[in-house]
């Protein structure tokens, strides 16, 4: 204790740190800058995929006064789930449930905003409603295999290309969804462009390979994630709407032969709306393994400072000294965490005050129950156990 307040008093003295000056994202303000970023942990209740009380106490201990938490991706829709347990937001019972986890977040004074998703081709027949195909932008198989429904590892199916006439109702999904977020008491949505699913689909030209105006050139396959958006956006208001874009990563399979000028465009076409903030996966990390980052790996925050003028957000292999030198030579505005929130519910206090971190334990990231996911300690709390 006494250590702890000497590091706190020597730190807002004589050298302030980066990672805990107040941020304005558009309408979200913040105390400090470090970021819980989403995270599938495939624990809603069943049936009907409904966020419920274990997920509240989650979400709850990860809050902090003025500290941002991004949600796990939300399903907008059944045919938008591409994996058991994930969450949905398009139920009268699953915005009872978020509203649950924004109360639990609110009342110790953190800020939320929930990530909407639709996973397009990365899904299952046997996830699907009336077990049809997953959708995506063209007939194009990812290589490799998924987990179907009952948790077995089948290859990828084909998918279904969508018709032209039924993007709109894809537009219309999101808003609704984006809604239902206000309703719920969701501070803002982040629209979900990354990682492999549906809009990041669409903007690749290695699963797009449509000839309407939504394939072809960096504009038509841009189009989708800027028309939702811009529907987003009309609900919500920018300073309520964030985005996520994971450039030049290939996991899911992603793949683009232009990569450079669909990021330029996209990072200049996001410029023009003002929004709460862009948040970049750095293609450096790697969420399916604990192994050291790649520093060879282009630098996206960098990249799209560059052309982007709002706020950033960069996540992917952050540690407490790169974070804070890439907020203190301003590549980056806030610095998202994934992998050492799931073991520190107090990051951002860790962080402040130079405690030690808990290792997070991969085998429970996915599904089950509290063990692994409301189990880690607090560090000053001995009577919780640690499983790391
Ligand atoms: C996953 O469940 O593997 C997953 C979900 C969302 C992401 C990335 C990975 O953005």
């Amino acid at each position: 204790m006494l250590r702890s307040r000497f590091i706190t008093f020597w730190n807002a003295t004589v050298q302030p740190d980066p990672l805990f000056s107040p941020l304005k994202l558009g309408a979200l303000e913040l105390k400090h800058r470090v970021v819980m970023a989403p995270m599938t942990r495939m624990r809603s209740a069943q049936p009907g995929n409904v966020p419920h009380a274990l997920n509240a106490e989650y979400y709850g201990q990860r809050a902090s006064e003025g500290g941002l938490l991004i949600t796990e991706a939300t399903d907008i829709t059944p045919q938008a789930q591409g994996y058991r347990g994930t969450p949905g937001l398009y139920t009268a019972e699953q915005i009872a449930g978020w509203r649950a986890v924004t109360d639990a977040v609110h009342a110790k004074g953190g800020v939320i905003v929930s990530q909407i998703w639709h996973v397009g081709r990365i899904s299952h027949s046997s996830l699907q409603p009336n077990g049809a195909l997953p959708v995506g932008p063209s007939a194009v198989r990812p290589a490799g295999d998924h987990t179907n429904a009952s948790g077995q590892s089948v290859p990828f199916e084909t998918p279904r290309a969508l018709e032209e006439n039924e993007l709109a109702g894809i537009v219309a999904d999101f808003v609704a969804a984006a809604r239902n977020a206000q309703e719920a008491g969701f501070d803002g949505v982040e629209v979900h462009g990354a990682n492999g699913y549906l809009l990041d689909q669409f903007l690749r030209n290695g699963s797009n390979q449509r000839t309407d105006r939504y394939g072809g050139s960096v504009e038509n396959r841009a189009r989708l994630l800027l028309e939702v958006v811009d529907a987003v956006i009309a609900v919500l208001g920018a300073p309520h709407v964030g985005v996520r874009l994971s450039p030049w990563n290939g996991f899911n399979d992603m793949f683009d032969s232009e990569g450079e000028a669909l990021w330029n465009y996209l990072a200049a076409e996001l410029d023009k709306r003002d929004l709460a903030y862009l948040h970049v996966v750095e293609p450096r990390s790697d969420f399916t393994t604990d192994l050291p980052v790649n520093d060879s790996a282009p630098d996206a925050a960098g990249h799209f400072k560059a052309i982007f003028k709002g706020s950033l957000i960069s996540t992917g292999g952050y540690v407490a000294e790169t974070a804070r030198a890439a907020v203190a030579d301003t590549r980056a505005h806030a610095i998202g965490f994934g992998r050492l929130f799931i073991g520190n519910p107090d990051l951002p206090e860790r962080l402040r005050i130079g405690a030690t971190l808990t290792r997070q334990d991969r085998a429970t990231f996915y599904g089950g129950d509290h063990r692994g996911y409301t189990d880690y300690a607090f560090h000053e709390d001995a009577s919780l156990s640690c499983p790391a």
